[in-house]
């Protein structure tokens, strides 16, 4: 190691753990339309502190303000032995950014990366082979330098699996005597085979021996992600990056559900192995993610899909009924899933309340406790029976409250059979009253173009619809609707163009619909404004994501 270089003083992932590196926040969002303000962003850290990963990756501080805002406040904010991690790749600017954003982590964790296949440095990078080991060397030097012996420095050569392996094993070899302490092996483009992928896997952690931890990233482009995530862990990686419901770039990232309860269910196959991730908060966890970023989670989805323990056909259900373990390799409580239905009735108090949504995967208390307690007791009183479906909605819907730079004073629509809808709006847009009357296809469709006319007029745009979905939260005529819109500003415009998603929950469909299209506006307000808004919404500015 060069003079004035620190030698790190890991390893850092001690025997026998599988490291939990979570990406939700930073590949997950890379996910089109999957952005979140940095308000959510900060809620999503939380719940992956519940669950216990052992690194949260949360952003790329030098793509956005916003990005660089929520990983300072995420690092801040986090405590309990996690580290958080930012992305940085290796040209100047992006490293000092990454550090300056995560230099307050009790953990800190600098993310270092450049590509080394052919294809992308002849294509993406235009630099030759040396130019790219050079800047590798440079900028993990220069991390470990910043940050001193104990905190981690990882480098990632990107499209690994496409890459000449002499090649990647030198790199790999600077880079340990650089200062990395953890080597990353990514399957860019979900392109390797487990067999295969192992074999790459072994050779790295031979070469490294334990002045490094192996780490592998995989995309699930063939639908591979998760088993050559185990592949490798089988060939001595010792750090895995995943995401919640499998989020990510393309066809995503490996599931982090997955991995972690195939090492759990597994133990033969994975001997003296295990993560340190609280399996009942993986439910939450999975449903607050699918519910900030709108990406739904498939009903057939391992782990977490909605019929992941349904058993329909007679000789199943017989058989679970006589064993669950003749059909069910895992139990639905392991990963928080609770047994019972129904949960609140109108006499119900608010410890009961707070003991049922702690069994639900959420710690809440004071004010937020207060508010979910008077929505839940409402809507006891509007529907027969409050399920445990509509109080994690309740909470989902808190989470995600945004400043209100607009604000809905009322509504009023008339539609009637094979005709055009007349809605009508009054609305407080930035302090001043709007009311606007306009006509739709439908009655949804007029007050949206009623919200467009009250509030163009002060912002100079309006918003833009790209999609409207409608789901009952629970079974039964009385079920609670919830609206899922997404929308652009009018005045952003081409592939770039910021969305964000907007959810509305009541009885009332025509009321949810509004709330969604107002949470919309009030998120694209806030990413116009900028940092200073805690609605900032991560727009990212570079052109070349990993
Ligand atoms: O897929 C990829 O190569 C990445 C790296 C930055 C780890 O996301
Ligand atoms: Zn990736």
């Amino acid at each position: 190691m060069p003079s004035g270089v620190p030698r790190p003083s890991g390893p850092f992932v001690p025997a026998g753990t599988v490291r939990i590196f979570d990406t939700t926040l930073r590949d997950g969002e890379q996910a089109p339309g999957a952005g979140m303000t940095a308000a959510e962003k900060l809620e999503v850290a939380r719940q992956l502190a519940r669950l216990r990963v052992d690194v949260i990756e949360a952003g790329f501080p030098a793509a956005s303000a916003g990005d660089f805002e929520a990983v300072r406040r995420i690092a801040q904010e986090t405590k309990g032995g996690i580290a958080v991690a930012a992305l940085a790749r290796c040209r100047d600017g992006d490293p000092q950014r990454a550090i300056e954003a995560i230099k307050v982590a009790e953990r800190p964790h600098l993310h270092v990366f450049i590509a080394t296949s052919d294809i992308h440095l002849k294509h993406k990078l235009r630099m030759d082979r040396e130019g790219a080991l050079a800047e590798a060397v440079k900028w993990v030097r220069y991390g470990r330098k910043a940050l001193g012996r104990d905190a981690e420095i990882e480098f990632s050569a990107e499209d690994a699996s496409r890459t000449d392996v002499d090649f990647l094993m030198q790199v790999y070899e600077a880079v340990v005597e650089a200062g990395a302490s953890t080597i990353n092996i990514p399957d860019t483009v979900g392109y390797a085979i487990p067999s295969e992928f192992a074999v790459l896997v072994e050779r790295a952690v031979k070469l490294v021996g334990d002045q490094a931890t192996v780490s592998i990233h995989c995309h699930n482009d063939l639908g591979l992600a998760t088993a050559n995530t185990l592949a490798a862990v089988q060939a001595g990686a010792r750090q895995v990056e995943v995401t919640i419901n499998g989020l990510g770039e393309r066809a995503g990232n490996a599931s982090l559900e997955e991995v972690v309860m195939a090492i759990r269910t597994r133990p033969t196959q994975f001997p003296d192995l295990a993560s340190h991730v609280q399996t009942e908060h993986i439910t939450a966890a999975s449903r607050l993610v699918s519910y900030l970023t709108g990406f739904a989670v498939q009903p057939n989805k391992a782990i977490v899909g909605g019929n992941a323990f349904a058993h329909e056909s007679g000789i199943h259900q017989d058989g679970v009924i006589k064993n669950p373990l003749t059909y069910e390799i895992m139990t639905p409580q392991s990963i928080g899933l609770t047994g019972s239905q129904l949960t609140i009735g109108k006499l119900s108090g608010r410890r009961g309340l707070q003991g049922k949504l702690r069994e639900l995967g959420h710690d809440v208390e004071g004010e937020a406790l207060d508010a979910i307690y008077r929505q839940a007791i409402a809507l006891a009183d509007a529907k027969k029976e409050v399920t445990d479906a509509d109080l994690l909605a309740l909470v989902e819907q808190r989470v995600a409250e945004v400043p209100q730079s607009v604000r809905l004073e009322g509504w009023n629509v008339t539609s009637s059979h094979g005709g055009k809808a007349t809605g009508m709006v009054s609305l407080a847009v930035a302090d001043t009253e709007r009311a606007e009357a306009a006509i739709g296809n439908g009655p949804v469709d007029a007050l949206f173009a009623a919200v467009d006319a009250a509030v163009q007029p002060v912002f100079g745009w309006h918003p833009v619809l790209e999609s409207y979905e409608i789901k009952a939260v629970s079974g039964g005529e009385d079920a609670q609707g919830r609206v899922l819109v997404r929308c652009r500003r009018s005045s952003d415009v081409g592939p770039g163009a910021l969305v964000v998603s907007g959810h509305g929950l009541s009885t009332n469909i025509i009321e949810a619909s509004v709330e969604a299209y107002l949470v919309a506006v009030n998120k694209l307000h806030g990413a116009e404004i900028g940092p200073a808004s805690p609605a900032f919404v991560a727009q990212r500015t570079t052109e070349e994501l990993p």
